[in-house]
């Protein structure tokens, strides 16, 4: 659905983020990390919450090292998650 607008080669291609291939052939859903209808003026912020990111909590849990749940944009295409997912923890991961 969200390739009949986005370029698919692109997203598989890491343009932007460099790890969505690594993460979609694992079969983790865009869903997991971007809520395509858009975030709550409350919850968002310049740092947290940009590209439509909003980690879908059914998906993924807390940090248990840090107890966070966090997205932290850095720059153009560089960022920091903390989250764990898919079996793997991510304490501040930096991409
Ligand atoms: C009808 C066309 C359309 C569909 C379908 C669509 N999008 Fe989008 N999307 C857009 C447009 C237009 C923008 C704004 C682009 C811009 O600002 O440059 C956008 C922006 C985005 C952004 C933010 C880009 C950024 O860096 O700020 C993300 C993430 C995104 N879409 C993900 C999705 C996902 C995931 C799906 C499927 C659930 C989806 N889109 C389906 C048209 C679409
Ligand atoms: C593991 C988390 C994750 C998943 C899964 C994921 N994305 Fe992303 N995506 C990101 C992050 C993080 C960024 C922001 C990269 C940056 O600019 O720092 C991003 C950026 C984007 C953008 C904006 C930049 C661009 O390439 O145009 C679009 C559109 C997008 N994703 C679409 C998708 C679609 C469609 C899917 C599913 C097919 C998907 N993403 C799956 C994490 C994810």
């Amino acid at each position: 659905m969200c390739y009949a607008c986005h370029s698919r080669n692109s997203i598989l291609s890491d343009e932007s983020f460099p790890t969505h291939r690594l993460h979609l052939d694992q079969r983790i859903p865009c869903s997991a990390c971007h809520d395509a209808h858009g975030i709550s003026s409350a919850q968002g912020s310049r740092n947290n919450h940009t590209h439509l990111i909003n980690f879908d909590t059914s998906i993924v849990s807390r940090d248990p090292g840090t107890e966070r749940l966090e997205f932290v944009d850095t720059g153009v295409f560089q960022g920091i998650c903390t989250m764990s997912c898919h079996g793997t923890q991510h304490s501040g991961q930096v991409y």
